[in-house]
């Protein structure tokens, strides 16, 4: 098993997943970081969903694919990827519950590590939402080691795509600034260098197409035409 870094280490606490949908998905999205769950980041989640393989990777709760069980239901396989076998185990017991029928994979490993042979060039989709905040460094150079390594895993007509609390160029309400100082000192963030134009670099560094946007103090990305391929 891969050491697990306080990115994500405080997942493995108990309290933390059972409170992270309410806490962060709904209370912290609406009011706090200003992108709501439920009305903007659950419909990008789903509108990019492919159709053979998703790969989504940092998974949490695994709220987002398990609310995209109807999206989901042509996809044959999903793969999930975490470096916290934590999270891995309660996303895909999470989706099973929903009513996924298809194949569900686990890898237990760092994004910053290139994905096992076996998953390059598989992926129609690859997601990562709300992870990118939570590495060690900051953007464009920790944004583009892990784009460089999921590039590998999408197929040349795949897409990837997410989203991440930025901490930089961006106005973060009082609300804000106290829980960036709290997350940030504890490690569960490290996101206060992290701006938009250093991250749509890193993505056209290994993509051709590339779409970002900003809602909030969040940004929303799409990168399609990996240049490796
Ligand atoms: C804030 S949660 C995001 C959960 C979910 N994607 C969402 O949007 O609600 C961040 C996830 O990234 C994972 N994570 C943190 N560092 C990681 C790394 N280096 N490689 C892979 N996963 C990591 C954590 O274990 C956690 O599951």
């Amino acid at each position: 098993m891969p050491p697990i870094h306080s990115s994500a280490r405080v997942y493995s606490l108990p309290f933390v997943l059972r409170t992270y949908d309410f806490w962060v998905l709904y209370i912290t999205n609406n009011w706090i970081w200003r992108c709501s769950t439920r009305t903007v980041l659950l419909p990008f989640y789903q509108k990019h969903i492919g159709e053979s393989a998703h790969l989504d990777v940092g998974v949490g709760t695994g709220y987002l694919p398990a609310n995209s069980i109807e999206r989901l239901a042509k996809t044959k396989n999903v793969t999930l990827l975490d470096l916290n076998p934590d999270t891995l185990e309660a996303s895909e017991a999470r989706i099973r519950g929903a009513g996924y029928k298809g194949v569900i994979d686990k890898v237990n490993q760092s994004a910053f590590d290139p994905l096992p042979q076996s998953l390059r060039e598989k992926f129609d989709s690859i997601s990562t939402f709300y992870m990118l905040h939570c590495l060690p460094g900051s953007f464009p150079l920790k944004a583009s080691s892990v784009v460089a390594n999921l590039a590998a895993g999408l197929t040349p007509g795949g897409v990837l795509y997410g989203s991440t609390v930025l901490g930089k160029g961006v106005q973060h309400n009082w609300a804000g600034r106290i829980l960036m100082r709290l997350y940030n000192r504890a490690g569960t963030f490290s996101n206060y260098d992290d701006g938009v134009e250093d991250l749509e670099n890193a993505l056209k560094e290994h993509f051709e197409d590339v779409e970002v946007t900003q809602l909030g103090v969040v940004a929303l990305f799409v990168a399609r035409r990996p240049r490796s391929i």
